[in-house]
């Protein structure tokens, strides 16, 4: 059973076009590392804004994984077997370079991403990049390009290595990772370019609801490294089976009230789009600060 307020706004309703009149702010979701949630917080993200009306374009960069367009495959063939019409970005496919040459091959997928990116901007509100897990040409455009970056890490000491090495006992914080210098590098040319700053959020993924001492100490560490290498912290996403079924379906949590959705919805998915109002509302996004989030 759901009440009325996680009724989500029902299919097939009329996106209002560019409303915001500003332009077109770029979200990238990274961290050099497959599996920690990219593909799945880029999609919920991208769906969550449209269903704020807002029109969203997206990139996926992965070019070997490809998730996030397979994704919108999987939203686009469940649409056609169930005559719905699902909100779904508009989405730009980039090839990587086939050049041999690296300078070559490196400015070819520069103009690629360029035009791309400004095809998107001329009809999107929020352009959503969904980077892949290692360290490509693509994706450091991307990141150059970000007016913010959201890096999800699964819930370990392990992943932290991927923002810096840390003291698991001491929480002393050491050397910042390659991919924290990534960041820090593309802020620093933005401040200089355009006078603007990138928002580098780190949101917790996977979190264990069993192991209570884990989670803490997890977020003890994540706090000091948001401290010393400047990221913001945002609660995050549980461990739930659910993302796993949404994949193959093209759905989404705030899906799964469609017609034809065969998923049961239950409190525990209630609780799941809580997650993802909560991370719209501390990514204070332009033109959304103080919105009625509708779902
Ligand atoms: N919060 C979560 N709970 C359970 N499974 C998750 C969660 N987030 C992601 N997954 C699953 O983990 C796998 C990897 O996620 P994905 O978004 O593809 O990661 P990435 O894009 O970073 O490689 C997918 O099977 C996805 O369904
Ligand atoms: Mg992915």
């Amino acid at each position: 059973m759901m009440n009325d307020t996680a009724r989500p706004i029902t299919s097939g309703m009329k996106l209002p076009g560019r409303g915001s009149g500003q332009p077109a702010h770029v979200i990238v979701i990274g961290n050099e590392k497959g599996g920690a949630g990219k593909s799945t917080v880029a999609m919920h993200l991208a769906v969550a804004l449209m269903r704020m009306g807002r029109v969203v374009g997206s990139i996926d960069l992965d070019v070997r994984q490809r998730s996030f367009s397979r994704y919108l495959s999987n939203r686009k063939r469940w649409c056609e077997t169930h005559g719905a019409d699902l909100p779904t970005p508009i989405e730009e496919i980039l090839e990587p370079s086939a050049e041999r040459h690296l300078d070559r091959a490196e400015a070819e997928e520069t103009e690629r991403f360029k035009e791309a990116i400004s095809r998107l901007r001329g009809q999107c509100d929020f352009i959503l990049i969904d980077a892949p897990g290692n360290d490509t040409h693509f994706s450091r455009l991307a990141h150059a390009a970000a007016d913010t970056i959201i890096t999800p890490v699964n819930d370990s000491f392990i992943d932290f290595d991927l923002l810096a090495e840390i003291d698991p006992d001491t929480f002393q914080v050491g050397r910042p990772s390659f991919y924290a210098e990534l960041v820090w590098d593309c802020r620093k040319k933005k401040a200089q370019r355009e006078k603007k700053s990138i928002d580098w959020i780190v949101m917790r993924n996977r979190v264990s609801m069993l192991d209570a001492r884990n989670k803490r100490r997890v977020g003890e560490g994540l706090k000091k490294l948001s401290e010393r290498i400047g990221f913001r912290l945002a609660p995050g996403f549980a461990e739930r089976v659910i993302y796993r079924e949404l994949f193959p379906l093209g759905l989404t949590l705030l899906d799964l009230t469609e017609d034809g959705s065969t998923i049961p919805f239950t409190m525990s998915h209630v609780a799941a789009r809580q997650e993802l109002r909560d991370l719209i509302i501390m990514l204070k996004l332009p033109s959304l600060t103080g919105e009625r989030i509708p779902f």
